[in-house]
């Protein structure tokens, strides 16, 4: 049989093992894992490895946020993706109130579905919990939204949930399989050393992590694990960032509580020392980067297994939005771009520096998300009946990180300077060759939305 395109002779990679064996490829779906296939199109894979397509279950393309918009929209975004190696992102539709979650998701993907060019979900924001809103739970799920996100701070951007809304959602999600996410920080804690760094004239960027301390962390994470074990939910923990709340994660999982989180490489890679800088700024992110010592905690945790995905919380803002900090921490727009670099960073820092292996990879990256996600046999392997979305990854390229060469809009580069050995240089989404040699000949409209299912909750 002759296959649509047969890629051949690559090291195929899951999260269990590694074979070195060609992919035959049918339309949009991989049909055979097998050697000796031939294809009408074939792509030489020798010495290369052929990974399923990374997921970032976190970004936040053109989102209205801190009085500004987020400059990697729809379309920049999912370039940089593909170009990274990423062929699904879960987005958000953060409810827009008075609108519904309804109103909202068909406003996102109205915004979304022209411009992608990776295949993409939503996350439903719920930032109004009442009647309504329960009763909006089965729609949106049956919409393809399976998980939601609540945020525990974001007063002033009117986004922030009381610990009453979490946990009737979580109770009410529940019911029909959904997953809850939280952006978990003690606002009333911030807001009292906000308060006291008023008084004490502080205002430098290094006051943003001063007022977030690792407590304003990990009490909202352990109030949260109780709240889902009290309502019977399942809690996803959003962009965990130190070690001790890794510690309250590992604790709450052996105990038999249904919950899952992720951390991000600039959590992994990152010190809050560089606040000190006067691009400082740009580093900023909620929760903030922490100490080297969390790093180590995150890398063991990750490798051990309790933190079991690797997304980036992408969030762009160039350096003139960043500008509107003027002096004042609590006025800097909060993110940073990253889902170019999370396939190659974690190559680097994770497999390269013996921290894991790359089948461990291909299961933080791809397996555990698709799994987590609602997107299991369908997304997040190199195996037969899957999209046919695939990375061939080259082991020894050298690549050295720039804002000169990266397809982000932004024009800094938090990691800027950084080697990586290893990079993508062919991505497949369903099939079609998105990038070739890492040059992008992909299009807008190419990905498509995913609706995703209810997980089943597997630890
Ligand atoms: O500072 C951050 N993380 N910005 C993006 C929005 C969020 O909190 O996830
Ligand atoms: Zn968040």
């Amino acid at each position: 049989m002759q296959y649509d395109l047969v890629i051949k002779g690559g090291q195929v990679v899951s999260g269990t093992g590694t074979q070195k064996t060609d992919v035959g490829i049918q339309g949009e779906k991989i049909v055979t894992v097998a050697d000796g296939l031939r294809g009408a199109e074939e792509l030489d894979a020798s010495g290369k490895l052929v990974l399923p397509g990374a997921l970032d279950v976190h970004t936040h393309f053109q989102l209205p946020f801190c009085g500004t918009v987020s400059a990697d929209d729809f379309t920049s975004g999912s370039r940089a993706a593909a170009l990274g190696g990423v062929t699904t992102f879960i987005d958000f539709a953060i409810q827009a109130k008075p609108a519904s979650v309804l109103e909202t998701v068909a406003a996102r993907r109205a915004e979304a579905d022209p411009k992608v060019c990776v295949d993409y979900g939503l996350h439903a924001g719920i930032t109004e919990w009442n009647d309504e809103r329960a009763k909006e739970i089965p729609a949106i799920i049956e919409a393809g939204l399976p998980t939601f996100k609540m945020f525990m701070i974001y007063k002033g951007q009117g986004w922030q949930s009381n610990d009453g809304d979490l946990y009737a959602a979580l109770r009410e999600t529940a019911k029909y399989g959904g997953m809850v996410g939280v952006h978990a920080e003690n606002n009333d804690l911030i807001e009292l050393l906000q308060a006291e760094a008023d008084r004490d004239g502080l205002t430098g960027c290094y006051t943003h992590t001063l007022t977030r301390p690792d407590i304003t962390e990990t009490e909202a994470i352990a109030r949260a694990i109780n709240l889902a074990e009290a309502a019977g939910g399942t809690l996803y923990i959003f962009h965990m960032s130190t070690g001790a709340a890794s510690d309250i994660l590992r604790d709450a999982r052996a105990a038999g509580i249904k919950v899952h989180a992720e951390t991000g490489p600039h959590y992994l890679l990152l010190d809050d020392e560089l606040f000190k800088r006067p691009d400082g700024h740009h580093f900023a992110t909620c929760p903030p980067i922490r100490k080297p010592a969390d790093q180590q905690r995150l890398w063991e945790r990750l490798a051990d297994g309790t933190v079991e995905v690797l997304a980036t919380d992408t969030c762009t803002f160039t350096s003139e939005q960043k500008a509107m900090w003027n002096g004042d921490y609590k006025a800097i727009p909060f993110g940073m771009p990253g889902i170019e670099a999370l396939l190659p960073l974690t190559y680097t820092n994770g497999v390269g520096a013996g921290r894991f292996s790359v089948n461990h990879m291909v299961a933080l990256l791809s397996e555990n998300p698709a799994r987590i996600f609602g997107l299991e046999g369908r997304k997040g392997k190199v195996a037969e009946g899957y999209d046919a979305d695939v990375v061939l990854f080259d082991p020894g390229l050298k690549v050295t990180m720039s804002a000169e060469t990266h397809a982000s809009k932004c024009d800094y580069d938090p990691f800027e300077g950084t080697k990586c050995t290893g990079w993508p240089v062919t991505t497949l989404l369903r099939g079609k060759v998105i990038v070739r040699d890492r040059e992008f000949v992909g299009k807008p409209g190419d990905g498509a939305f995913l609706v995703r299912k209810p997980p089943a909750f597997v630890r």
